[in-house]
C-alpha cells in the first residue's frame, strides 16, 4: 500500500512508526511532514489540497490519513473524495463536532448525551443572564478552533463577564469568539477516549490520560499536552461501556440522523464525575501525544483497519496486553515563544523505548529542536510503573540545550517510583 499522512507532528511519525513495521506497506508520504518523518518516508511541499489530491491520484496513494483539525475543518475530506480517493477522516460538515463548540453542544443536548450545562450565544445581555445564575467557578468557552486556548475557567463572576467580553469584540480569539459557550464547571478526573469510526460502526482504543499543564503537579499554563499514558486503570470496564452506550453509540446515530455520517476517530474528552461520563469536548482526529502512546499498543495492521473504516467496512481490533507512557519533551519557551534551533543528542534508545519526532529540523544530516514541542520519549512495558520507567530512561539519554519535560506523566496512576 502507499499511505500519504498529512500532518507535521509527532502523532503523525508515531502513525508513520507503527505503518513502517506492516509487510504490506510500499511507501509512506507526509504533507508536510517534520525533518525526521523524512527519515521514514517522503516529505512533499504541497500545500494546496487540490493539488495534494492531483498527487494522490497520480501516484497512486491507497490512503490518506488525515493527522490535525485544521486541514479536517477546511473540508480535505470532501476534496479527496471528489477525486475517488481513500481517505481516513470526518467531512467537513461532521468535522463541526470539533470546529464548532455552539455545534457540538447543541448537539449533545440534541441527543441527550451528558455534558455540562451551558448557554450558546453571542448576546451579552444573555451571557451575563446566565452567568448569574451559575454557581463558580464556571467556564467560557469561544466557539470555534483557538490552538486548544480558547477555555478560559473563571474564578468569579466578573471574570466570566469579562471574558465574554473580549470574546464577543472579537478582541480575544477573532472570529471563533464572536460566539460563546458558557458552562457549568465540572469537577472530576479527565480521560481522553478514542473510537475508530466507519460511519456506522466503530472499535475503541486503550483508554488514555493527557497532561496538559507545563508543569509537575498541573500547574503552570495549558500547552498541547506533555505527556500521556495507556491504559488507564482509572477507567474500568463498566465505565468504558457507559462511555460506548451513552456516548458514541448516540454520537454515530445523531450524525448519521444529521446525514453526516461520522467517519474517522473520535476523540472524546471526557470527565468522569462520580462515575458518570461528561462530554467536555469532541475532537474529530487522534490526540497529540495520546497517539504516540496508543499506536505501540495496537496488534492490528492499522493500515488496514483505517482502510477498512474509511469504506464503511470496519472489522474488529485486537489490541496488545501492555501500557505506554509518553513524555514529551519541549523546547526552553514552550508554549511562550520560539526557541533558537538547539542539535539533539542521542546516547542510545534503552530497550522498550523509542523517540517520536515532531518539532525538528534536519540540517546537513543532524536533528535540530525547531519547535514547541520537540519529541516524545515512549517507554512501554508490562505495567504503567514498567512503562514510565522505561520513558524516563528514554529522556536520561536525550539532550538539547533548554529542554524542559515533566517528571510525573501517569502520576494519578503510578504507585512508586
Ligand atoms: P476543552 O477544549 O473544551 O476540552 O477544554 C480544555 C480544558 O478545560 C479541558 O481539558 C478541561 O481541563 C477544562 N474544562 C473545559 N470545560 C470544563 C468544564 N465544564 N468543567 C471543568 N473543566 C473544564
Ligand atoms: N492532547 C489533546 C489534543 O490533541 O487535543
Amino acid at each position: 500500500m502507499k499511505i500519504l499522512i498529512i500532518g507535521s507532528g509527532g502523532r503523525e511519525y508515531s502513525i508513520a512508526l507503527k505503518l513502517k513495521e506492516e509487510k504490506n506497506i510500499e511507501s509512506i508520504y507526509f504533507a508536510p511532514g517534520n525533518g525526521a518523518t523524512s527519515r521514514i518516508g517522503q516529505n512533499l511541499d504541497i500545500k494546496d489540497y487540490k493539488d495534494l489530491a492531483k498527487f494522490a491520484q497520480e501516484n497512486e496513494i491507497d490512503l490518506t490519513i488525515v493527522g490535525p483539525e485544521a486541514p479536517l475543518s477546511d473540508g480535505v475530506v470532501d476534496i479527496f473524495k471528489t477525486y475517488n480517493l481513500n481517505i481516513f477522516g470526518p467531512s467537513k460538515n461532521a468535522a463541526r463536532l470539533e470546529s464548532s463548540k455552539a455545534y457540538m453542544k447543541d448537539f449533545l443536548a440534541k441527543n441527550n448525551i451528558k455534558t455540562a450545562k451551558y448557554l450558546n450565544t453571542d448576546n451579552k445581555d444573555e451571557a451575563y443572564k446566565f452567568i448569574d445564575q451559575l454557581k463558580t467557578p464556571l467556564v467560557v468557552k469561544a466557539d470555534g478552533l483557538c490552538a486548544g486556548k480558547g477555555v478560559i475557567i473563571c474564578q468569579d463572576h466578573q471574570e466570566a463577564k469579562n471574558a465574554v467580553d473580549d470574546m464577543l469584540s472579537g478582541s480575544s480569539f477573532g472570529d471563533a469568539g464572536k460566539r460563546v459557550i458558557i458552562e457549568e464547571y465540572l469537577d472530576g478526573f479527565e480521560l481522553s477516549f478514542f473510537a475508530i469510526c466507519d460511519g456506522k460502526n466503530f472499535v475503541s482504543l486503550p483508554v488514555a490520560q493527557d497532561h496538559k499543564r507545563l508543569l509537575d503537579n498541573d500547574e503552570g499554563p495549558n500547552t498541547g499536552g506533555m505527556g500521556a499514558y495507556a491504559p488507564s486503570p482509572l477507567a474500568n470496564k463498566n465505565l468504558i461501556k457507559k462511555i460506548e452506550e451513552e456516548v458514541v453509540k448516540p454520537t454515530l446515530v445523531g450524525m448519521q440522523n444529521e446525514n453526516e455520517p461520522f467517519c474517522g476517530v473520535l476523540f472524546v474528552g471526557v470527565m468522569v464525575v462520580e462515575n458518570e461520563p461528561y462530554v467536555l469536548e469532541f475532537n474529530v482526529r487522534f490526540g497529540d501525544p495520546e497517539c504516540e502512546v496508543l499506536m505501540p499498543l495496537i496488534d492490528e495492521n492499522l493500515s488496514e483497519l483505517l482502510l477498512d473504516a474509511s469504506k464503511g467496512k470496519l472489522k474488529d481490533i485486537k489490541l496488545k496486553d501492555n501500557y505506554a507512557v509518553g513524555v514529551v519533551i519541549a523546547s526552553e519557551k514552550y508554549p511562550y515563544s520560539s526557541s533558537k534551533k538547539e542539535k539533539i543528542d542521542v546516547k542510545q534508545i534503552p530497550q522498550n523505548t523509542h523517540v517520536i519526532y515532531a518539532g525538528v529540523s534536519e540540517i546537513d544530516g543532524e536533528l535540530y529542536a525547531d519547535g514547541g514541542r520537540v519529541l516524545v520519549c515512549v517507554g512501554y512495558g508490562k505495567n504503567i510503573n514498567e512503562a514510565a520507567k522505561n520513558a524516563y530512561l528514554l529522556c536520561d539519554n536525550i539532550s538539547f540545550n533548554g529542554m524542559q519535560y515533566r517528571k510525573d506523566i501517569a502520576w494519578q496512576v503510578l504507585n512508586e517510583r
